[in-house]
């Protein structure tokens, strides 16, 4: 696979603009090519932001939304209406505000029993194929809800697992990486400092997938972008310019 593209933005706004142009400009390639945009939502502050902008008067009519179907990487397992839940997150950001068709909205149901959620959402994955998937990352690397030294992360053949996760006591149901890497692009988003050190680490370290999860992100597209603010790209020893247009 080649290099990941990184671009640098100067703060999350710039970030935010820049990533819901990406995402607009995606929608429009695969609705045109394949009548629809099948798109991968992330849980998290900086992929809250950017849908916020995208379901904001700057996006108004760039997006053919009923056109999108929607997806989540990843779940807490909680009803759809909690305020952990990543559904209800975007349902607040984004598609409550825009003319989303409600049959394209395939969310996994958090509040069953864990590893039937992630079975039926599984099965509901069986010929899909991303346009686009979102990922966030966290400080300890984990993405989507892979997260380090759990089996999820090592997965081979499932595309969707439930785990319990003791690092934040809570049940998870995150695709898997055979799911995530099927994505024809896939795109990260990372902001503030506490991205730091997983940033220089997912980048320029060599930890193995197994303890550092966003390793296990190698779409098979070679698709692969990171957009980031400056405070996440700070450990970084390559970055040679910061991006001031979207
Ligand atoms: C979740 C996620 C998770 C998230 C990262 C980054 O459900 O929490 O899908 O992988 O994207 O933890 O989140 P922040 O942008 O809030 O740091």
């Amino acid at each position: 696979m080649s290099e990941p593209r990184l671009r640098v933005f100067p703060d999350p706004a710039a970030l935010a603009l820049a990533a819901a142009e990406r995402i607009a400009v995606a929608a429009l390639e695969a609705i045109r090519a394949r009548g629809r945009f099948r798109l991968v939502l992330a849980g998290g502050e900086t992929p809250r932001r950017t849908y916020e902008v995208l379901a904001g008067a700057a996006f108004a009519g760039r997006v053919d939304w009923p056109r999108v179907e929607f997806f989540w990487g990843d779940e807490r397992c909680v009803p759809p209406n909690d305020a952990r839940s990543n559904y209800r997150m975007a349902r607040e950001a984004l598609l409550d505000r825009i003319p989303v068709t409600p049959d394209n909205v395939h969310r996994i149901h958090g509040e069953d029993a864990p590893a039937r959620a992630a079975l039926a959402y599984e099965r509901q994955l069986a010929s899909v194929v991303p346009d686009l998937v979102l990922l966030g990352l966290g400080q300890d690397g984990h993405t989507a809800s892979l997260f380090p030294g759990h089996a999820a992360v090592r997965e081979r053949v499932r595309t969707v697992l439930a785990e319990y996760v003791r690092e934040v006591s809570a049940w998870r149901v995150t695709m898997t990486p055979p799911m995530l890497n099927a994505g024809r692009a896939v795109l990260f988003l990372a902001s503030g400092p506490g991205k730091a050190g997983a940033l220089r680490l997912a980048l320029e370290g060599s930890l193995p997938p197994a303890l550092l999860p966003v390793k296990a992100v190698r779409p098979a597209s070679g698709c692969l972008d990171w957009m980031v603010d400056l405070a996440a790209a700070s450990g970084l020893a390559r970055v040679t310019s910061v991006s001031t247009e979207t």
